[in-house]
């Protein structure tokens, strides 16, 4: 039987060049040497350039706040999403970024956020109905979650497209993900973009299909009776920079709203399969879980005013984040020397952030491979820049309030009403390719509680 809860093997040495490149076609993590997982640094050489995997809080908090100017985000990301989401809020840097980002924190305002709850109810209920129609066979969760939080995030950026056949651009996503996300190492130094990567083949015929759609949409809309409730399209339309009253140009407001879709919808997914899994191997934690769920509702469907009150089902999404966090590896580039946790770094040298390892490291976490929710009842006790699911500093993931009410609303909504045990001999592999996924699927028994 394989430990729980699954995890990646680390490599006992840094890997040389030729080993790194070929355990990284397979799986990100795999360049993680053990050491990554015990101390606050590990560092290395690969040709003439640097590169350090930083697990250090003081270190982290300079990187990502204190001196965000010298570590802007690395190729690694931008040249896998770039040609899809061009330069949104997630890839921009400086002066643009901080347009957009200034336009857009208005969007992600609590009540705004509040009031697109409906959408995660229904695409809650929406799964709950499904899984129900598997009678007792085996159910991949993973699927589910994917399918569950697509309609989310479909519903609240195109809601009112009754034209757009949403499994089109669905497909359209998985089919430029599956085609152009194959990180290499290369990428992972961040060498520039003329060094051919082999696995790089960029659909544009796909990426061409998945804007047209998205410029039809917004059009549409613009020519359009207001909804009555905005969703993130009327509000990324109608938001303005508060310093200049600026508005996002067209092509703003496309590449955020496919932004908001790339970046929104996988990683919740990933959240809420992981988390399906861990508590479906631990009975006590999902019948407390479910204990909750049942005192603060009283049997009505989970929804944005259970939220705040579902505090043990967020602290399993915390522990999930934790042991699994769906963006488990960021990486920056220098662009002066430095010296982060006394050890000096080079212009041009490559900084990885991998939280997977940052999450799992011995000097900071107790007991860091077990699933234990209870770790965060007390969140002062966690120090900031040592549990990063959703980054930290200026570039924080803008849509962690609209995650994780969405993953607070689906996962209580599944735990009462089924219980969940494991499937013997199909457990999930945790593999990051994008983005950290369970491979082989998070196959699940769900029994019918009522
Ligand atoms: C559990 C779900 C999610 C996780 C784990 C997650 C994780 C992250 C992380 C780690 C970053 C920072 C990346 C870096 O510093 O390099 C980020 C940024 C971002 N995320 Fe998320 N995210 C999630 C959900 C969402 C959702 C639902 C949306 C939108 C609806 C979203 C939109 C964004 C955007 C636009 C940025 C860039 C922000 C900026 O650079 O100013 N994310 N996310």
């Amino acid at each position: 039987m394989t430990d729980f809860p699954v995890k990646v093997t680390p490599a006992s040495a840094p890997l040389g060049a030729i080993k790194s490149f070929l355990a990284v076609q397979e799986n990100v993590l795999n360049v993680l040497p053990e050491m990554a997982f015990r101390q606050p640094m590990v560092s290395g050489r690969f040709a003439h350039m640097g590169w350090h995997m930083v697990m250090e809080p003081t270190a982290l908090r300079r990187v990502m706040r204190d001196n965000l100017a010298n570590y802007p985000k690395s190729s690694v990301t931008t040249n896998i999403l770039r040609p899809a989401i061009g330069d949104s809020i997630l890839l921009a840097e400086g002066a643009d970024w901080r347009k957009q980002h200034r336009a857009a924190v208005p969007v992600f305002t609590p009540r705004n956020i509040g009031r697109l709850a409906p959408y995660m109810v229904r695409a809650a209920q929406g799964a709950v109905k499904r899984i129900g129609t598997t009678n007792t066979r085996p159910v991949n969760l993973h699927d589910e979650m994917v399918r569950a939080t697509f309609d989310v995030i479909s519903d609240v950026t195109f809601s009112g497209e009754q034209g757009l056949d949403r499994a089109v651009v669905h497909k359209s996503i998985e089919d430029y993900m599956a085609g152009a996300a194959r990180m290499s190492f290369f990428d992972l130094l961040a060498l520039p973009n003329w060094v051919p990567r082999p696995h790089r083949i960029f659909g544009s015929h796909v990426v061409k299909h998945m804007h047209h759609l998205a410029d039809q949409a917004i059009d549409d809309r613009q020519n359009a009776e207001p909804n009555t409730i905005p969703d993130l399209m009327d509000l990324l339309i109608d938001t303005s920079d508060p310093e200049t009253g600026e508005k996002l140009t067209d092509l703003e407001v496309r590449n955020n709203l496919l932004t908001f879709i790339v970046a929104g919808h996988e990683t919740t997914a990933l959240a809420l399969a992981w988390a399906c899994y861990l508590v479906a191997h631990d009975t006590r934690v999902q019948d407390k879980g479910r204990a909750e769920i049942a005192e603060v509702t009283h049997g009505a469907q989970p929804d944005e005013e259970h939220v705040a009150d579902l505090k043990y089902v967020r602290m399993i999404i915390d522990e999930a984040l934790r042991l699994y966090p769906p963006a488990a590896f960021v990486s920056r580039t220098a662009q002066a020397d430095d010296v982060l946790a006394g050890r000096t770094i080079n212009k041009g040298d490559t900084v990885m952030l991998p939280f997977y390892a940052l999450h799992r490291n011995h000097v900071l976490w107790d007991r860091p491979d077990d699933f234990i929710p209870e770790r965060f009842e007390d969140r002062d006790q966690i120090e900031r820049f040592s549990y990063m699911p959703f980054g930290d500093g200026p570039r924080i993931c803008i849509g962690m309030r609209f995650a994780l009410q969405e993953a607070i609303i689906i996962l209580a909504s599944l735990l009462q009403a089924y219980e969940f045990t494991p499937v013997q001999g199909k457990d999930p592999k945790p593999v990051m390719v994008l983005t950290l996924r369970p491979e082989g699927g998070v196959w699940l028994n769900a029994r019918a509680l009522s």
